[in-house]
């Protein structure tokens, strides 16, 4: 018998037979792309900690979602750095606050464009915590009310999906039933389900100026450390009401990503977030690494675990480099 019996390299010896049996891959309708509001106006500025990211007033962010739209992305994930911050959040929920504007604009002029919003009280609390605080503990019931406000108002202002990133127990059932009982039965709920407790969320925080004035918010997200966990978190989401469950951070994740796509029957989003973004892209400006290769690398390794969506500060270059690459 010649040796080697097998060849596996048969397959691999030309692009267009790697093409050919290529498994998985990347496009652009798969991706939703986080975009910033802030308050004023004709502000568009550079987020530091993330080259190539950018804050918006709410009277430039149509110019970002014609260039998000242009790639192919369905959609955007709406995040607000608003000024005033409060004990309880209440900004969060006002009808003509950050977002709420910026929807209305969205929607006006791109109606078929998916906006998204973050539902979480972190930016909007003095605390920085994601909920409303008892002494030092965060209150979770309490908090079920301020978040369910808060998604009703994104509703009212036209979001198509609310996205809850708190992690209070029973928030997508809360938030569920007000939307339902205003008529907004249509509105998606993606909730963020197995969010981590991670470190890889540093930039984002210099971001959104979201960061905990104190502690940490290990007592309301999860624990690095478990796995059957997030299996049940994303369970109990999808019993209240959740229509997508995503898994956050996405690369130190990606077995996850890959669990629950085998056993969960709703599609499962990831969310490469800020520090893999920054990450990747800061050792490509050393030149440690191809900065682009890598970050497409990464984006497909949660494809190929099984994500459907993936949202990633990546998303337009990246929708840009498939596009590239097919013509
Ligand atoms: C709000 C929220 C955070 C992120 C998304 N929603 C920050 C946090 O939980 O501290 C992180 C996103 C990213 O790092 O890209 N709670």
């Amino acid at each position: 018998m010649k040796f080697p019996e097998h060849r596996a390299r048969r397959l691999r010896q030309n692009a267009g037979i790697r093409k050919l049996v290529r498994e998985t891959g990347l496009e652009a309708s798969n991706f939703m792309q986080p975009v910033f509001v802030v308050p004023g106006s004709k502000i568009k500025e550079e987020i530091s900690s993330m080259p190539g990211v950018y804050r918006f007033s709410s009277d430039m962010i149509c110019s970002e979602v014609e260039e998000v739209k242009k790639c192919g992305i369905p959609g955007v994930l709406i995040f607000g750095v608003p000024e005033k911050k409060d004990d309880k959040g209440t900004g969060a929920a006002d009808k003509n606050g950050i977002v709420q504007v910026a929807l209305k604009n969205i929607k006006k002029e791109f109606p078929d464009i998916i906006a998204a919003t973050d539902v979480c009280l972190c930016a909007y609390t003095k605390s920085g915590h994601c909920g409303i605080l008892d002494g030092n503990k965060i209150d979770n019931d309490r908090s079920l009310a301020a978040l369910s406000k808060m998604a009703l108002s994104h509703a009212r202002a036209g979001a198509d999906m609310v996205a809850p990133s708190d992690m209070m127990d029973g928030r997508v059932a809360a938030i569920r039933k007000e939307l339902d009982d205003s008529g907004f039965t249509d509105t998606i709920i993606m909730s963020y389900s197995a969010k981590y407790a991670s470190a890889f969320y540093g930039p984002f925080r210099e971001a959104a100026h979201s960061a905990p004035a104190f502690g940490d918010r290990k007592t309301y997200q999860m624990d690095p450390a478990n796995s059957a966990e997030a299996i049940k978190e994303m369970k109990l989401d999808i019993d209240e009401g959740a229509d997508i469950v995503m898994v956050k951070p996405a690369l130190a994740y990606l077995d996850i990503i890959q669990k629950a796509s085998q056993v969960l029957d709703v599609p499962i989003a990831a969310y490469s977030v800020s520090g893999e973004y920054s990450m990747i892209l800061s050792a490509g400006a050393k030149g440690l690494l191809d900065g682009q290769a890598a970050m497409m690398e990464a984006l497909l390794s949660m494809k190929r675990a099984g994500a459907r969506i993936i949202i990633t500060y990546y998303a337009k270059e990246a929708a840009k480099i498939i596009k590239q690459a097919r013509d």
